[in-house]
């Protein structure tokens, strides 16, 4: 066992949306999800297990400290995995967390629609791994980032990643190197942390919204097109398909009671600007989530004309590809 593990994990960006949960379990999707792990943004995260106990779990988030009920949740299962691996080093798991201190970092907006939760609970789970030096597979650290948030299922795994409708964990649809070219490009629009969770907002939307079943059932063909675009590397059907699920699940929030918006007005000229460029012959579209952020999907060969349309723009746009999915960056003894 170390001492201290510290490793990072990147967001994972939903292509077509997790969005509503079903009645069983804990974070069990109601819609079949694909996303990108994310290169060039990341969370880091070092665990320290301290020699005295601290009434811990302790976690900073940027240097704050962060009581969450989803770290309860989360902590609940990890015990349930990790106790039995645990029984010949005589340690409890229980011991563990109260000496365990938890700083995790991002270096891109937190709670902001950005998928911050999905890197902080993937790191979590996959740190935890290296601390313990469990080598528990990947699908068992998807399923536990999962019990933290849903889309940190798919971040244990690099590339292009399925979670489906149903299911526990999430699985590898194709790695990093799949689609080269794939870029997305984040317009930040604000980098305030939204009013309403990603969860709090799906479960409010699940009890009012009439377009609810209806956005599950559509889901399943955005799903199936999805897969096979990701996989034909298609850009045109890929980015089609990831702007009707998005708008789809944001038509799930407008007809709620009351209504969930997380746009912003500089959201929709966005939107706007990148129709404009599509109807000049630019290969590019766009996806949002629970945030006023709109992220372009396009290919590298089409990025200049992008970024040229928003030169005037006060905050630099992001830029990013497939990332690898988490790494270990070191461990003490
Ligand atoms: O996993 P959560 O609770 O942060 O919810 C994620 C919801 C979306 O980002 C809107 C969609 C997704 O699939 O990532």
């Amino acid at each position: 066992m170390n001492t201290q593990a510290t490793v990072s994990a990147q967001p994972n960006l939903a292509l077509v949306k997790y969005w509503g949960k079903k009645n069983r379990g804990i974070n069990v999707p109601a819609t079949s999800s694909i996303g990108l792990t994310l290169n060039g943004i990341e969370t880091r995260t070092t665990l320290t297990l301290m020699d005295r106990g601290t009434g811990g779990p302790r976690i900073k988030v940027n240097g704050t400290e962060l009581q969450d009920s989803r770290f309860e949740v989360f902590f609940r299962q990890a015990e349930k995995l990790f106790s039995p691996r645990l029984r010949q080093t005589g340690i409890s798991f229980s011991d563990i967390i109260e000496k365990l201190a938890v700083d995790s970092t991002n270096n891109f907006p937190t709670a902001a629609g950005l998928a911050s939760s999905s890197s902080g609970l993937g790191a979590l789970a996959f740190g935890l791994d290296a601390l313990l030096e469990t080598r528990l597979e990947r699908s068992a650290l998807s399923a536990l980032a999962r019990s933290g948030s849903g889309s940190a299922a798919r971040t244990l795994y690099g590339g292009f990643v399925e979670f489906r409708e149903g299911s526990t964990r999430a699985r590898q649809l194709a790695g990093n190197d799949h689609w080269p070219e794939f870029r997305v490009v984040v317009f930040t629009v604000s980098a305030q942390a939204k009013k309403t969770s990603s969860r709090a907002g799906m479960n409010a939307i699940k009890k009012s919204s009439p377009c609810f079943p209806a956005w599950v059932r559509d889901s399943r063909s955005l799903f199936k097109e999805m897969r096979s675009a990701v996989l034909d590397r298609d850009i045109e059907k890929t980015g089609t398909i990831a702007r009707l699920s998005y708008l789809r699940m944001f038509a799930t929030m407008f007809a709620a009671n009351p209504p969930l918006v997380y746009w912003q007005p500089e959201s929709i000229e966005i939107i706007h600007a990148l129709e404009d460029l599509r109807s000049q012959g630019i290969a590019v579209w766009e996806t949002m989530d629970a945030g006023p952020q709109v992220k372009a999907l396009c290919e590298e060969k089409d990025l200049a004309d992008v970024l040229a349309a928003f030169h005037n723009r006060e905050s630099r746009p992001i830029i990013l590809s497939a990332g690898k999915g988490p790494e270990v960056i070191e461990t003490w003894k």
